[in-house]
C-alpha cells in the first residue's frame, strides 16, 4: 500500500530530468526511471529521435517531456534550465550527457576540444547550478553525475576527455559534501566501456583486453545507477571487474597506471 502510494505521488507531480536522454546510457537511464513510475524530461541535441525515446517512456505509464538544445550553447543551456524550473518539481537531475574520443591532442580540431569541454564540464555545472534551487525545494531529491572509469588516471590521448571526468568525479564528491544537511543528495557512476552506439563500440574492440575487462552492458549499468543513487550511494561503480579494475589500479604505481592506460587509447588510434 505504501509503495502504491509512493508510486501514485512519483507519478504525479515530480520529474526526472536526464541530459542526453534520446540515445545511448541516457535512453536506458530514463527508460529505468519510467520502469519505477518517474516521470521524465529528456533533453538531447535538435533532431536526435528525442520523441521517439519520450514515446517508449510514456508506454511504460508515466508522463515524458521533451526540450532540444544544444547543450554547448550558453545562451540554449539557460533557457532549458529557466523552462524547466517555471514548469515542474524537479527530484532528480541527471547530467549524462557528455562527448568523447581518441585523438592526438595537439592534431585536433579546436571545436573538438571547446566542445568536449562545454558538455562534459560547463554544462554539467551550469545545469546543476540553475536547477538546485529546484532540487532543494523537494523532500527528497537526487544528483547522478555520468564520470567514468576513465577518470582514474591521466590518459595520453584522451587527454581531455580523462581530464573531464576527474573533474566530474571531484565536483560530485564535494557536492555531495556541501549539500549535507540538506534534500539533496549527489551521486557519481563510474561506468566501465559500455557498447551503445557503432561508433563507441569500434573504439572499444581496439582497446584490447584493456576494453575488455571492465566491459558492462549500458542496461545493466542504468539499473545498478538508479538502484544506488536511490539508495544514496556516493560512488557508483558497475560490476564486479569494475570494483577489481578500480582495485588493481590503485596498487600500480601512477606512472605505470598512465603508461597502461595511454597505450590502450593508442591501440584505439592505431587499430
Ligand atoms: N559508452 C561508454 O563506454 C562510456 C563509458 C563511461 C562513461 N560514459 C559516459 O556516459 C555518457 C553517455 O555516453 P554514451 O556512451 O551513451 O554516448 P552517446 O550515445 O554518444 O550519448 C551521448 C548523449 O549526450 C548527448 N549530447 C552530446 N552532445 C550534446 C550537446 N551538445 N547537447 C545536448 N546533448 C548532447 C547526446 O544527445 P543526442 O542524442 O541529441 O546526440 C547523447 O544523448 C557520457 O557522459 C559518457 O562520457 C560512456
Amino acid at each position: 500500500m505504501v509503495e502504491k502510494i509512493r508510486k501514485l505521488m512519483r507519478k504525479k507531480s515530480h520529474y526526472a530530468l536526464i541530459t542526453g536522454g534520446s540515445q545511448g546510457f541516457g535512453k536506458l537511464l530514463a527508460l529505468e526511471l519510467s520502469k519505477q513510475h518517474f516521470n521524465v524530461i529528456l533533453v538531447a541535441l535538435p533532431g536526435e529521435n528525442i520523441e521517439q525515446t519520450a514515446a517508449q517512456c510514456r508506454h511504460l505509464g508515466v508522463d515524458a517531456e521533451t526540450y532540444e538544445a544544444d547543450l554547448t550553447n550558453r545562451d540554449e543551456l539557460l533557457k532549458m534550465t529557466e523552462w524547466a524550473n517555471n514548469k515542474f518539481n524537479i527530484n532528480i537531475l541527471i547530467n549524462n550527457a557528455g562527448t568523447g574520443g581518441t585523438q592526438c591532442f595537439h592534431k585536433s580540431d579546436l571545436r573538438y576540444i571547446e566542445n568536449l569541454i562545454q558538455i562534459n564540464v560547463m554544462a554539467t555545472s551550469i545545469i546543476t547550478h540553475q536547477l538546485l534551487p529546484n532540487l532543494l525545494r523537494q523532500d527528497e531529491s537526487y544528483i547522478l553525475n555520468v564520470s567514468s572509469m576513465a577518470s582514474f588516471s591521466p590518459i595520453g590521448f584522451k587527454t581531455v576527455y580523462s581530464a573531464t571526468k576527474r573533474y566530474i568525479q571531484h565536483f560530485s564528491r564535494a557536492l555531495c559534501q556541501e549539500l549535507k544537511g540538506t534534500s539533496v543528495f549527489v551521486s557519481v557512476v563510474l561506468p566501465g566501456p559500455m557498447k551503445t552506439n557503432a561508433e563507441i563500440t569500434g573504439r572499444i574492440e581496439k582497446q584490447g583486453l584493456l576494453g575488455k575487462i571492465g566491459l558492462v552492458t549500458p542496461e545493466k549499468a542504468a539499473k545498478v545507477s538508479i538502484r544506488k543513487m536511490l539508495k544514496r550511494k556516493p560512488y557508483i561503480i558497475v560490476g564486479k571487474r569494475n570494483y577489481i579494475n578500480k582495485f588493481l589500479l590503485a596498487l600500480l604505481p601512477p606512472q605505470i597506471k598512465m603508461q597502461l592506460m595511454t597505450n590502450a587509447a593508442k591501440r584505439e588510434i592505431e587499430g
